[in-house]
């Protein structure tokens, strides 16, 4: 007899498992169907702690080679040990893997290990890799599915020389040269790596500047910081194909976005590093009538159900940023409006990091965005090279800039470039939570000495004057 839960989910990456244990807390019997061998999707096996494994090993192995000599720090010249290297990288995943699965027992989560297909509202067919499929009943299906890299036509990805994300996180030795196609987050962060750990990274980015959709100062003078760090740009420019040499080493086409002269680069790894696409292959989703969007991406309303009743989807197949914490809040967000409470996700504060070093962090609107839109704003700004912490950690590179609107003093945006960016960014999150204004902020007392304080700092800018500049 088949088995009847009130919640299967499609895919355990940060959308499916976190709605599996707020539904479970809520009272829903939940099953979770996930095709590969361990939980937690992208985030957790191939992508943000894998990869947040190594900026973090690569980062400190930087520092001790040039950074730790002008703080009285003389230590021989570090030596690169990739194999125990790539072995935390390992051991982390597993620790955090094996996390969800104790988080799916204590919270009495079924798992069902399969391909799920969706065979019409109520019934999903579950296909192991080997063994007989079997089909649950259910009252309702939630889709996190997820994403892939996407491909360029032409390119063939092995894995090896020619990687996705996936392959960058997994070379078994260092680059002499690693070519990088596409300069968004994942070429950024996976370059940084493998640039701190000896190779000469060229970045080949189609449009004529790096990091689109972040604030273009931010993005401008973070490229000033990549360049000194020693990687290269060739904005405006296209991969036109790639050609595997008998060595085994690779030549690149590259070619002008807008045409002209190619130019034959060398490497000895690409990374295409150009975006990612939803993926809803093998659901069934044609057959039950589930509607999708003109990118691929399945269609949703405001409470995330799809065009047909009892199906509803999450995450990365869905609008929106590719976010991790966006598919986690997506994932509390339905469970909720599934157990008739009112589950919402605030778009306009959801943070973005760019775990390089600095690292970028940024929140709401950029100036760009609000020049489009005619928002009259104003910038309070202020720079590391005047926060004490900043100086005594020789972590002077960057600034704190806050968009706030002219009439209300309403935080609108926030951008921060420089060291713990990523965790600084959060009580602009909160600000913008409780629609706070930079004088809220400028009133809040910051603790002495922090990084912090350049955040309150740029905030106070906004109104009377920063203090320390
Ligand atoms: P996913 O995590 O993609 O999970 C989908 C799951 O569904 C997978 O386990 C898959 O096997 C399973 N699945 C798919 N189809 C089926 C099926 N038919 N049956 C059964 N199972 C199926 N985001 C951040 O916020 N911070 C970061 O630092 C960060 N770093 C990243 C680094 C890299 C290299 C990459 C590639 C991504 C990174 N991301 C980061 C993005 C983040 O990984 C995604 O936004 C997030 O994983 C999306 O979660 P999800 O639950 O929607 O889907
Ligand atoms: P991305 O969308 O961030 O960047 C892709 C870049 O490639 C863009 O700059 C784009 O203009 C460029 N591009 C596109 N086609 C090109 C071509 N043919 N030639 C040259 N350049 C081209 O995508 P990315 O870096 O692949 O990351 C995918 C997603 O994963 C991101 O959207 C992000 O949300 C998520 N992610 C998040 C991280 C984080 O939060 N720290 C880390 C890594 C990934």
């Amino acid at each position: 007899m088949a088995d009847a839960f009130d919640l299967t989910i499609i895919g355990s990456g940060p959308g499916g498992y976190v709605a599996a244990i707020r539904a479970a807390q809520l009272g829903m019997k939940v099953a979770v169907v996930e095709k590969w061998a361990t939980l937690g999707g992208t985030c957790l096996n191939i992508g943000c702690i894998p990869s947040k494994a190594l900026l973090h090993a690569s980062e400190l192995f930087e520092e001790a080679g040039h950074g730790f000599k002008a703080l009285g720090i003389d230590i021989p010249k570090p030596v690169l040990n990739l194999p125990t290297m790539m072995n935390h990288k390992t051991e982390t995943v597993a620790a955090n893997v094996g996390g969800v699965d104790y988080l799916f027992k204590k919270n009495k989560i079924t798992t069902l290990r399969g391909i799920g297909t969706i065979v019409s509202p109520g019934k999903v067919l579950v296909t192991p890799q080997t063994g007989d499929a079997s089909e649950i009943e259910t009252k309702n299906i939630v889709i996190a599915t997820g994403s892939v890299s996407a491909g360029l036509p032409g390119i063939e990805i092995d894995e090896k020389r020619i990687v996705t994300s996936t392959g960058a996180l997994t070379l078994d030795k260092v680059p002499g040269k690693l070519l990088v196609i596409g300069a968004g987050v994942i070429g950024l962060e996976l370059g940084s790596v493998w640039a701190r750990l000896g190779a000469q990274v060229t970045v080949v980015e189609y449009l004529d500047r790096i990091l689109p959709g972040m604030d273009s100062e931010v993005a401008r003078q973070f490229q000033r910081m990549l360049q000194k760090q020693g990687m290269e740009f060739k904005l405006s420019s296209k991969v036109a194909g790639i050609d595997k040499q008998d060595d085994g080493s690779l030549k690149v086409r590259v070619e002008p976005a807008k045409g002209g002269d190619m130019e034959i680069l060398d490497a000895d790894v690409a990374l295409v590093a150009i975006g990612r696409k939803p993926f809803t292959e093998g659901l069934g989703l044609d057959i039950v009538g589930v509607a999708l969007d003109e990118r691929g991406r399945v269609r949703v309303d405001a409470h995330y159900k799809t065009s047909v009743d009892g199906i509803y989807a999450i995450g990365d197949v869905i609008a929106g940023p590719m976010l991790a914490h966006k598919a986690e809040d997506e994932g509390i967000a339905v469970a909720e409006i599934l157990s008739g409470q009112a589950g919402h996700v605030n778009y306009a504060a959801i943070p973005a990091v760019v775990y390089t070093n600095p690292e970028i962090a940024s929140v709401g609107k950029t100036e760009d965005e609000l020049k489009a839109e005619g928002i009259d704003y104003k910038i309070g700004k202020f720079p590391f090279t005047a926060n004490g912490r900043a100086k005594a950690m020789l972590a002077t590179q960057g600034f704190v800039k806050i968009l706030s609107d002219v009439a209300t003093d309403r935080v609108l945006g926030a951008h921060i470039v420089g060291k713990n960016a990523g965790e600084m960014i959060h009580e602009l999150v909160v600000l913008m939570e409780f629609s706070g204004s930079s004088e809220d902020l400028a009133r809040s007392t910051h603790a002495h000495p922090t990084l912090s304080e350049a955040v309150r700092e740029a905030a106070l800018s906004l109104g009377d004057g920063a203090i320390h500049i």
